[in-house]
């Protein structure tokens, strides 16, 4: 009997080549878009390493609708995508609003465009706990209020949610928005992990350089907020729990068991961990000083943001189940092995 086939954009990404392994080993077929824009293909000889199968890849880049529409030919009876491709660095998008309102919106409306053409109904998308911005109440729950957001990558979730929400009412798809609090951490074989390009924007990949000696000293942005160290405090996930919520939210789609055409889960442990319990954690877990400093707050950063995950917990049968020791063991035996790599 054939193989359940899923679309993954953006697959040898960090949480994409992750969920690929998942729905490999869930017994999916998977077929994987990348432009490697953020990534390399490398990763796709480490998702064989670990499970023994190669995804199919194309080499595209989705704002070419005709290269899309080609996959979609080429690969008949693809029953789900899942929809990770897009541009990700915070800090870039406000400098560079054009660049990911073309690149993150056109690659999610030149696919779902595709998708409709070829009576593919499913997609799983990719979102962000960014899309609440500072939170008014903790923990954050799937009905707390969107707000406007600081960035253009946050403004791109907000418009990308939108876009299924209203193009599910109308059409055959059905949609599942993922957001994501803050996923960190790598896969236990060491063999796929977060590849940061350039100087690390998130917290996880700048303590394990700075401690592998890839960078002089950590700034911990701010110690003066209103948390009992003074630190921000985060909703720290495993990114292998997260790949496997995906794994149920695909299931979920396929099975029909969605009970509306357009569904939204916070993807999160609802544990909240401040920058200085992480820096404790890491120097605990792995026996490694880490040199680190109190700098000014980073502008944007809100105070406090942590999950209520109990809709993904009761609807997508799902629960986060690594902890902070495994998130930064794991983080941390990846970075060991990037720097035998190089
Ligand atoms: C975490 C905490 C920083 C770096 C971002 C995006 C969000 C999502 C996850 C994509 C904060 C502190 C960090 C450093 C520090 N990405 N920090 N020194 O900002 O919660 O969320 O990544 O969807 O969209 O906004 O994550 O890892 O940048 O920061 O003190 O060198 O670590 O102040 O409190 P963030 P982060």
């Amino acid at each position: 009997m054939s193989k359940v086939k899923i679309l993954v954009t953006g697959g040898t990404g960090y949480i994409g080549s992750h969920t690929v392994v998942e729905l490999i080993n869930a017994g999916f077929e998977t077929v994987i878009i990348d432009d490697l824009s953020n990534s390399e293909q490398f990763i796709l000889d480490r998702i064989e390493q670990i499970t023994g199968v190669c995804p199919t890849f194309y080499n595209i880049d989705l704002c070419d609708k005709d290269a899309v529409e080609d996959v979609f030919s080429k690969e008949k009876n693809i029953v789900s995508v899942i929809h990770f491709a897009a541009y990700k660095a915070v800090g870039e998008s406000i400098s560079e609003p054009l660049k990911y309102y073309n690149n993150n919106l056109l690659s999610l409306i030149n696919l779902l465009e595709v998708m409709k053409g070829k009576n593919v109904n499913n997609v799983v998308f990719s979102s962000s706990a960014t899309v609440y911005g500072e939170p008014d109440i903790l923990p954050i729950t799937e009905s707390a209020a969107i707000k406007k957001s600081l960035s253009a990558y946050g403004s791109t979730k907000q418009m990308g949610e939108d876009i299924l929400e209203k193009l599910s009412a109308v059409s055959k798809i059905n949609s599942i928005a993922l957001r994501y609090f803050n996923p960190v951490g790598a896969h236990e074989t060491a063999l796929i992990g977060e590849l940061p390009v350039g100087i690390p924007n998130n917290l996880m990949p700048f303590v394990t350089q700075t401690a592998i000696g890839k960078r002089e000293v950590l700034t911990v942005f701010g110690d003066d907020y209103a948390t009992p160290d003074g630190t921000c405090i985060r909703d720290y996930i495993h990114v292998v729990d997260l790949a496997k919520a995906h794994v149920k939210a695909c299931e979920r789609l396929i099975e029909g068991k969605n009970t509306s055409k357009y569904e939204v889960f916070n993807l999160g442990t609802g544990k909240g961990s401040s920058v200085l319990e992480i820096i404790e954690t890491f120097k605990r877990v792995t026996g490694v000083n880490l040199n680190y400093k109190i700098g000014p707050r980073r502008e944007g950063d809100a105070e406090q943001v942590y999950a209520d995950t109990s809709l993904a917990n009761n609807k997508l049968e799902w629960k986060a189940k690594l902890g902070l020791d495994e998130m930064i063991n794991s983080a941390w035996k990846w970075e060991e092995q990037l720097k035998e790599k190089v």
